[in-house]
């Protein structure tokens, strides 16, 4: 049995990462500080006795001890919200760069042997090369979120590059299903709860994403940290298909049977920084036995019916 620590195991995708593991029968140490992490996600793991969760901050706390005999950490906590990057500037330095440091540090003290952590398709700017493959020539930072996250893959792969230590950085794009917390599906039913008639959305409807489902994205993370064996390993996430904006208002208008008036700001982006069109080359994973599960509009369905189920998600915050 193997003991494995997953930061942010309380978010959207590290909840659904630690089930995961937990059904394979290893024994996990989960830390979150529930800032955005929510405990109601790890209700089924909190029964199983081979987790343990800490409720603990990352950058403020002393992370010591909980890193001791543990065999590979699952670096996902971070603020994970693009958008306001620039209105809190020191969140992504602080979540994103000074707490993957830190996580290295306790790593390198406790001589831990592997590192995964969730990177982004954010990090390839506005790319030049669509598909976007992991060696595309490196972009432009446009986000604080994306440059955090570019900066945290440096640190991570230098320290690989020093010590015995083997590093999987996953690059994907928006991630969908159970347990969706943020989000355009969030914001836009959230909005539609409000009123029924009208909505507004950033941009011109036509920013298009190659989104993922999250059952997908933790098989990916699984094999590809079984079948690959660099040192330092670098593997895109997605899926072969692309929806906009428009398209995912349209299902998601329909499940709710609502006809409201669209109101488009208008403009390319929808926000300073945003990515109007990330679409990944994945032929790596793939190339290891991967292909997804889920198509975009069945994900984009299943989570906006999850949403519905758990409408409480909407307003309270833990
Ligand atoms: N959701 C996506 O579409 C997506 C896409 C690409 C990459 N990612 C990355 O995947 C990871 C998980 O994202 P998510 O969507 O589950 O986000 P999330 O916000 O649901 O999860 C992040 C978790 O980290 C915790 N956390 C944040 N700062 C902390 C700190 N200082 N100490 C302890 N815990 C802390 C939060 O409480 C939360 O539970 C993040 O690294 C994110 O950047 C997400």
């Amino acid at each position: 049995m193997k003991t494995y620590l997953v930061t942010g195991c309380a978010g959207f995708i590290g909840s659904n990462l630690v089930d995961y593991l937990l059904k394979k029968n290893n024994r996990i140490i989960g830390l979150d500080n529930l800032s955005t992490g929510k405990k109601f996600f790890l209700k089924k793991a909190l029964k199983n006795k081979n987790f343990k969760f800490f409720k603990i901050d990352l950058l403020k706390n002393n992370i010591d001890r909980y890193f001791k005999n543990v065999d590979r950490v699952y670096h996902f906590a971070a603020n994970a919200d693009v958008r306001f990057g620039l209105k809190h500037r020191k969140k992504d330095i602080n979540q994103n760069i000074l707490v993957t440091y830190k996580i290295l540090e306790t790593i390198k003290k406790n001589k831990i042997n592997e590192i995964i952590f969730s990177s982004t398709g954010s990090i390839y700017g506005e790319a030049t090369q669509i598909p976007t493959k992991e060696n595309s020539p490196f972009p432009i930072q446009t986000s604080l979120y994306g440059a955090s996250k570019v900066s945290a893959e440096a640190i991570i792969s230098a320290y690989s590059e020093a010590y015995e230590l083997k590093s999987y950085i996953f690059r994907f794009v928006s991630i969908l299903g159970d347990r969706y917390s943020h989000g355009h599906v969030f914001d836009f039913i959230k909005k539609l709860k409000k009123n029924k008639n009208v909505i507004s959305i950033l941009g011109d409807g036509n920013q298009k994403k190659s989104y993922l489902n999250v059952d997908d994205c933790i098989r990916a993370i699984d094999l590809g940290v079984r079948k690959f064996n660099k040192n330092v390993n670098i593997i895109n996430l997605g899926t072969k298909e692309c929806l906009t904006v428009k398209e995912s208002i349209k299902i998601i208008c329909k499940i709710l049977k609502l006809k409201p008036k669209i109101q488009y700001s208008g403009g390319k982006r929808g926000w300073v920084g945003d990515n109007p069109y990330i679409y990944l080359d994945t032929n790596k994973i793939r190339s290891v036995g991967w292909k997804p599960q889920y198509n975009i509009k069945d994900s984009i369905k299943q989570t906006a019916r999850y949403i519905l189920k758990n409408q409480w998600i909407l307003k309270k915050k833990n």
